[in-house]
């Protein structure tokens, strides 16, 4: 039994920092001091350890503490002793339900794009959150609606010449949207309450779905301020445009989509493995699987991991920037000149005069120049999107292949996500300049805009390989981990 124990403590490092709590480590001590490749100065790490609070990570020394009245508490709610306590990991259906959430909010994406390329989203001029969701449903309702809708800019200046027909489908097109909004609002809101009461929540993933459902709500009035603008007719004097929706507020609607997209997919990300993990070690009938899940756990830790983590999490924020500045594109229609890539007109780049013209500046002083271009000049404004671009492409693959060089610390399944990253980079830059060549027709326009979020997707999963397990849940692993293998015994 010994022999098999210092196998045990040998082999499984994490293992070792929970044992010195329990009478088998005891026993253990003195097989384990003799042992090669046991390093005296870690057990003494383990009983200072001991002393102050638990550990909760292996062999590297990357250790993590946290008062003991927590730990227990959760380690008994998890066991299912204790059911007035939220567990330490939340229920794989949390998981699902969060993957399913972040699919409806990415088909909405794509909806609210085709909402936009259609011209349709200053069809409703109004905002009823809750009497809204009737359509009009006989023909005098819909001579209500389309007489609303002839009071507004976008009909006196663009659209006077449309029949009750088109403004049918327009208007169709935007109340699917807002349809589909309530509906991820009823489909998130829910079943949220019902986890809530069920304890299915960890206490940590608790308070990220409070601050989602806060970001959906706030989604429905950004939604609403943003067509609001495109309604206004002082505003669209200021502005100096015809009737469309602020560019800046149309960003900021489709980055708070992006942000609900990512928040969602990041937690389902974490719940999902923290649950791989639990089953892996649940059903290991042998120490082999539990060797190789250390082995995942030492790399995660590993401080040799930080510098990639840091990268990775730079080019998640370098590929959300680069989306943002092609929401700007949209906005102004910015898409529609310079159809030609990689040459601008002549050039690579145009002419200083077009990129910052007093054309756009609102001040007789010209001090706004450089921020009104650089934000609502649509050439400069293009300029910048494919300069982002540019760089985002050229970070990436340069990271691939400095993340192809370091194999060893970077755990298997968080480098093939990667290969699935190069995979959609290269799809997003040829739709972008499909998109571009071909004037934004709008099969392609979805197209691009679908595949910014699902390479953000593919760099969002890989960072989330990466990530190093929360303590309470290494400890809660550790624990299980160590049951499994006094089982196999
Ligand atoms: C990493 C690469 C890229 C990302 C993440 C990206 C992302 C985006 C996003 C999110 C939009 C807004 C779509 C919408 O709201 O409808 C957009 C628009 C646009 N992008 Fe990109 N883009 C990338 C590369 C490119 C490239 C290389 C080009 C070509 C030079 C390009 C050209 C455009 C154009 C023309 C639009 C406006 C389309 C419209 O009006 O609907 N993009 N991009």
């Amino acid at each position: 039994m010994l022999c098999k124990t210092r196998f045990f403590f040998t082999q499984n490092s994490l293992v070792l920092n929970t044992l010195h709590r329990s009478k088998v480590s005891r026993l253990s001590i003195a097989p384990i001091l003799k042992s090669r490749s046991f390093t005296f100065s870690r057990f003494l790490n383990n009983i200072r350890s001991s002393t102050r609070s638990y550990t909760t990570v292996g062999t590297t020394g990357a250790a993590s503490t946290f008062p003991k009245a927590s730990i227990s508490d959760a380690l008994k709610a998890s066991v299912k002793q204790n059911p007035k306590v939220d567990p330490v990991i939340s229920d794989k259906s949390v998981g699902y339900w969060l993957i399913g959430t972040s699919g409806l909010v990415f088909s909405i994406v794509v909806v609210g794009g085709l909402t936009r390329l259609t011209e349709s989203g200053l069809s409703i001029t109004e905002w009823k959150p809750v009497t809204g969701t009737i359509p009009p449903l006989n023909e005098v309702e819909w001579e209500e609606e389309f007489n609303k809708y002839k009071e507004s800019p976008e009909f006196k200046q663009l659209n006077s010449h449309i029949t009750l027909d088109e403004f049918k489908f327009i208007f169709s097109m935007e109340w699917g949207h807002r349809l589909l909004g309530r509906t991820i609002g009823m489909l998130f809101i829910l079943p949220a309450l019902y986890f809530w009461k069920t304890r299915k929540f960890s206490s940590h993933v608790k308070w990220k779905v409070v601050g989602l459902t806060a970001l959906l709500g706030l989604q429905g009035a950004i939604g609403w301020w943003m067509v609001k603008s495109g309604l206004d007719e002082e505003g669209l004097a200021e502005r100096n445009s015809k009737p469309t929706v602020s560019q800046y507020r149309l960003t900021t609607h489709l980055g708070a989509a992006f942000l609900l997209y990512l928040g969602v997919l990041w937690t389902a990300f974490e719940i999902l493995n923290e649950n791989k993990w639990l089953k892996q070690i649940k059903t290991s009938s042998d120490s082999s699987v539990i060797n190789n899940l250390n082995t995942v756990f030492e790399k995660l830790n590993s401080p040799a991991l930080k510098r990639v983590k840091l990268y990775a999490g730079a080019l998640l924020a370098l590929t959300f920037i680069t989306a943002m500045s092609g929401g700007m594109v949209a906005g102004l229609d910015a898409g529609l000149i310079y159809n030609t890539f990689p040459l601008m007109g002549e050039d690579y780049i145009p002419s200083k005069n077009e990129l910052f013209s007093p054309i756009f500046s609102r001040k007789d002083d010209h001090s706004d120049l450089w921020w009104r271009n650089l934000l609502e000049n649509p050439t400069t404004v293009q300029l910048i999107h494919r300069i982002l671009a540019t760089t985002t492409f050229t970070a990436l693959t340069v990271f691939h292949l400095y993340a192809n060089r370091r194999k060893a610390i970077i755990p298997r399944h968080a480098a093939k996500m990667f290969h699935a990253v190069m995979g959609f980079l290269t799809l997003q830059v040829t739709l972008g300049i499909s998109t571009l060549i071909y004037l934004v027709p709008i099969p392609l326009a979805a197209a691009h805009q679908a595949g910014a979020l699902a390479l953000l997707t593919t760099v969002l999963a890989y960072c989330s390989r990466l990530k190093k397990p929360r303590p309470e849940t290494m400890h809660y692993i550790n624990k299980l981990m160590k049951d499994q293998l006094m089982k196999q015994k």
